[in-house]
């Protein structure tokens, strides 16, 4: 079965909202797992506008399933990730001006500064996984610099308006999972999923673990995170596909 992360970085957003302590996105970690989340994901940006050096090391200690941190690879990021020893970091771009991640890493492009990176964390026992567009060249690039895994930028198809624009990226998906399983890669999904359109993602054979945020934390407010991590869950187990051993 696919695995689910739940990223909680929009719990924190809330509290920033009032610079406040609460809600506290530790609480709702526990209440994720406690709902079936097979992994937590945050994301500490340079900006610290939602989760904050504390959240991190607070996670750290109490998080018991897979801990999966989202991170640029400037230099102060890295050296903290390093420290904190998360189970997983997803490497991403990061741009100040933008409310989310938007699009993927161009590993292509910056491959020697990445393959550093990747080769820094790993020594440290860190899985790694590359945040990219589902393109073949990137998802090869990937590979080349090292990673375990690489998390398919799902954004694409969360965003088309047509029938036909849907497919486009269901096809290109379902084509970059198959690269990346043809590469020894782990592959995952994420940016934009929710309950109305995960149902086609959830069905293309091959995507080991999606990444879930802002549709998840917003169900919770209004059902609590448990009932909104159950009900992902369930839509999960009900349209991925059975797996023949
Ligand atoms: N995966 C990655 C790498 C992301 O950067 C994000 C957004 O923080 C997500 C998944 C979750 O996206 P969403 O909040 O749209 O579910």
């Amino acid at each position: 079965m696919v695995k689910l992360g739940v990223n909680i970085d929009h719990v924190a957003t809330v509290r920033q909202a009032r610079k406040t302590d609460e809600p506290d996105p530790v609480w709702a970690a526990v209440e994720a797992e406690l709902g079936g989340a097979d992994g937590i994901t945050f994301h500490l940006r340079e900006d610290r506008r939602h989760i904050n050096d504390r959240d991190a090391r607070v996670l750290k200690e109490t998080v018991a399933a897979k801990l999966n941190m989202e991170m640029s690879i400037a230099a102060g990021i890295v050296r903290i990730a390093g420290e904190l020893k998360p189970d997983q970091c997803t490497l991403v771009p990061e741009k100040r001006e933008e409310l989310t991640t938007e699009g993927g890493l161009n590993v292509r492009k910056f491959a020697r500064r990445i393959k550093r990176v990747v080769s820094d964390l790993h020594n440290k026992g860190i899985t790694l996984s590359a945040f990219i567009e589902p393109d073949v060249d990137q998802i090869r690039a990937s590979a080349d610099c090292g990673f375990d895994a690489v998390e398919l930028w799902t954004g694409g198809y969360a965003h088309a308006k047509t029938p036909r624009a849907v497919q486009r990226e269901i096809n290109r998906l379902d084509r970059g999972v198959e690269t990346g399983i043809e590469c020894g890669l782990e592959v995952h999904g994420g940016h934009g999923l929710t309950y109305r359109n995960v149902e086609r993602i959830a069905a293309i054979p091959g995507f080991g673990e999606f990444n879930i945020g802002h549709s998840i934390v917003a169900r919770a407010t209004l059902v609590g995170m448990r009932v909104a991590v159950e009900q992902m869950k369930d839509l999960l187990f009900q349209y991925s596909p059975v797996e023949l051993m």
